[in-house]
């Protein structure tokens, strides 16, 4: 029975789309799963009106105030979050004057901006923009910034994080196994004053104090431990024939939740492939976008440090300029984090205070 083809339609995916249409990808499981593509006769992203709680959220996480930022023993700050997966900013300035454990999830470290060490367990990791740093639930360890101005995307999830299947890719596509930096053990020995280990469990804080600086290991073995992959080191695939979908930029997988990251690349050279990403309406997961760098060229008015988040239902795709612009470019340039949550992502107050509130307006024709 299936594909079914009916009315006008291109016959490949993403290439020679009907004279006047808008494609959209309406699929399952991401971009994994069944799908239809539709040609719309107008984009479906040219709403007037919206009533109810759904629709598209950007934030602008620059103007986030987490407590961390001019208090050294301050916290990161939480703006998206539901029951797999929680997201937070951190602006430390200023070293960890205590170690932190964190009993409730896996973190991601995603450096926006600043470099310094996050010391471990494990051994110390230096980081600078553009690294993610995988902290394993409950590794005892402490950020130390050398910079004053730092950013840090936090990813906290229930799970762990995993590099995903490559399958036909083979094991060296998007980025060989080598290039993922492992600590080596640097015990604390000389330090005699009191050390506190902050845990966080349940969503709490409690501590408590060693006479001994608690990152005292001399050796270790075994499969589990923080890691660290930098963006440079990620090589992205593209074809120059047909726009892939975002699932070919997975950086991690993890339980309710795929973490991609979108680098630097040519865009297609095809002149009928589309060089845009495709509208749709996110059926199974939401989708969070946090820009990091480059020119967003796909989305007007977003700058480095802003996010956005399209819930599941609603549509999203290229803004109007950049459909129109699409064969003028060459290349993008841009580096960007996505999270798609498999549950519904919830705004939290911290993410509200600094939403454009008018995002879902930006794709107006004018
Ligand atoms: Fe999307």
């Amino acid at each position: 029975m299936f594909p079914l083809r009916k009315g006008k339609a291109a016959s490949q995916a993403h290439v020679g789309l009907p004279e006047g249409t808008f494609e959209e990808e309406h699929g399952r499981k991401g971009f994994y799963g069944r799908s239809a593509h539709l040609y719309h006769a107008h984009p479906p992203t040219n709403w007037i009106r919206f009533e109810g709680k759904l629709r598209p959220h950007c934030f602008d996480l620059n103007q986030m105030r987490p407590s961390d930022a001019g208090d050294p023993r301050g916290a990161p700050l939480a703006f998206l979050g539901n029951n797999d997966v929680k997201l937070s900013v951190s602006r430390r300035s200023e070293p960890m004057p205590f170690c932190f454990r964190n009993a409730d999830g896996d973190e991601l470290y995603f450096v926006h901006r600043g470099e310094g060490v996050i010391e471990t367990d494990f051994g110390p990791l230096p980081f600078e923009k553009g690294d993610y740093v995988v902290l394993p639930r409950a590794v005892t360890y402490r950020v130390v910034p050398h910079t004053k101005d730092n950013f840090f995307l936090i990813i906290e999830s229930k799970g762990e994080f995993e590099p995903p299947e490559k399958g036909l890719l083979g094991q060296h596509a998007l980025y060989d196994p080598s290039v993922l930096i492992t600590p080596e053990p640097a015990p604390i020995l000389d330090d005699t004053s009191e050390w506190e280990v902050r845990i966080q469990c349940e969503g709490e804080f409690s501590s408590i104090w060693y006479p001994f600086h608690p990152l005292d290991v001399i050796g270790w073995k075994g499969d589990l431990t923080a890691w660290k992959l930098r963006l440079r080191d990620i090589r992205p695939v593209m074809s120059h024939r047909a726009h892939l979908p975002p699932s070919a930029h997975t950086t991690f997988v993890t339980q309710g939740a795929v973490v991609c990251s979108f680098l630097p690349r040519p865009l297609e050279q095809d002149p009928e492939a589309l060089r845009v990403p495709f509208f749709h309406r996110n059926t199974d997961y939401d989708e969070f976008l946090f820009y990091h760098d480059g020119d967003f060229f796909s989305r007007d008015n977003i700058k480095a440090g802003m996010a956005t988040l399209h819930p599941r239902g609603i549509h999203h795709g290229p803004h109007p300029k950049a459909l129109a612009n699409q064969h003028r470019k060459t290349h993008t340039d841009e580096s960007a984090v996505m999270l798609d949550g498999l549950n519904p992502i919830h705004v939290l107050p911290a993410g509200e205070q600094v939403e454009w509130a008018d995002y879902w307006k930006s794709w107006s024709p004018k």
